[in-house]
């Protein structure tokens, strides 16, 4: 039983306590939250966890094991640093940090302390975009063309970070994990249209290895909520649908490739295929519970996790290379390796 404290217990992570609540594999001991009203509600909810304001309550407590943190982008830098120099393995939301230096120095922390660093990328951790990674990564899908992800809603705006940093995290570590391999480039614009200075809508083009590229939309102003990822590949087309519970995931086994000698002007034919549309049967399983379980078999274990401080890295690498390229109206930049 892992022993686990809690900081941050908003909307996000209120639903931390209550899977690992749920979990045989987990114990909330303490819960922290700078905002008395919060810890009220928690402590009706869970009275037999200890509410605190102070974050050294949890991390100096020798009862706990690992901390789990679910407070704003902002306040994650600090927070996991002071986690993992106490010797607590931590979890992180994402994003790991709002800036680069920060998200390496954690990952060599983590190193130094022999503890496990893992960033709540959750979608890694859904078993519908695992089904997905399985049908992709077959011969049978073909070479995979592009990826397009769709997140669109009207909020929840957040002060501390724009939409683009809030939202695409998920579909930049759901594309690398796709992919096996991570951009190369990206191009984005983006529209502030509730505040002046921060995005609240942004498109966003990354460049992967083999010319394979992806495209990321996020917005906080769009009444229609979307929450997609496409896959297309020469012979078929999946798609995630996260807001269809019954047939979450559909695969189209339809798909168009070049046959013939491409340089040879006339000699070429399109190929089209027609084929079925198949929704595969995926068991349920909660994504934070199995994110959970996967940093409790980790630390555990002593393995690395699927999302760990260096995928943490990556997205905070590609973030930060969205926000050079939006200042220059989406001009390509380089995502250093
Ligand atoms: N993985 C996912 O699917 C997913 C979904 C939602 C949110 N998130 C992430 O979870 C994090 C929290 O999001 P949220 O929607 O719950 O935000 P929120 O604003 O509802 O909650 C954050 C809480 O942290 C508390 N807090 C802030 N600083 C603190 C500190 N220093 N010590 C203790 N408590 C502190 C606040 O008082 C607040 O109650 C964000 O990083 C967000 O990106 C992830």
């Amino acid at each position: 039983m892992v022993r686990i404290g809690v900081i941050g217990c908003g909307y996000w992570g209120i639903n931390y306590i209550r899977a690992c609540h749920e979990l045989e594999q987990t114990k909330v001991v303490r819960v922290c939250d700078i905002n008395d009203a919060r810890l009220r509600i928690i402590h009706k909810r869970f009275p037999y966890v200890f509410p605190t304001s102070r974050v050294e309550d949890l991390i100096n407590d020798p009862e706990i094991d690992a901390i789990i943190i679910a407070t704003e982008a902002e306040s994650h830098y600090t927070i996991t640093k002071t986690a993992l120099a106490n010797g607590k393995h931590t979890l992180v939301e994402k994003p790991l940090s709002t800036n680069i230096e920060h998200a390496k120095e954690l990952i060599l922390l983590a190193e130094k302390s022999r503890r496990t660093l893992m960033v709540g990328h959750t979608f890694l951790y859904n078993a519908s975009i695992n089904k997905i990674k399985e049908y992709i990564t077959q011969d049978s899908f073909g070479a995979i063309y592009y990826l397009h992800a769709t997140r669109t809603h009207l909020g929840l705006i957040r002060n501390d970070v724009n939409a683009i940093w809030d939202l695409a995290p998920h579909d930049i570590a759901v594309f690398s994990y796709f992919l096996g391999t991570n951009p190369l480039w990206v191009s984005a614009v983006g529209g502030c249209f509730l505040k002046d200075t921060k995005p609240d809508v942004g498109f966003i083009s990354l460049g992967y290895p083999n010319n394979v590229i992806g495209n990321i939309h996020v917005s906080w102003v769009n009444s229609n909520k979307v929450r997609e990822i496409v896959v297309v590949g020469s012979k078929k087309r999946v798609v995630f649908d996260d807001l269809n519970n019954l047939e979450s995931v559909r695969i189209y086994e339809k798909g168009a490739e070049i046959s013939g000698d491409v340089n040879n002007y006339g000699e070429f034919q399109l190929q089209l295929r027609d084929g079925d549309i198949i929704s595969p049967r995926i068991e349920t399983s909660e994504p934070l519970k199995n994110q959970i379980k996967h940093f409790v078999s980790c630390l555990e274990k002593n393995t690395i996790p699927l999302s760990d401080g260096q995928s943490g890295l990556m997205v905070v690498k590609v973030l930060a290379a969205i926000e050079r390229s939006l200042q220059k109206r989406g001009v390509p930049e380089e995502i250093p390796q």
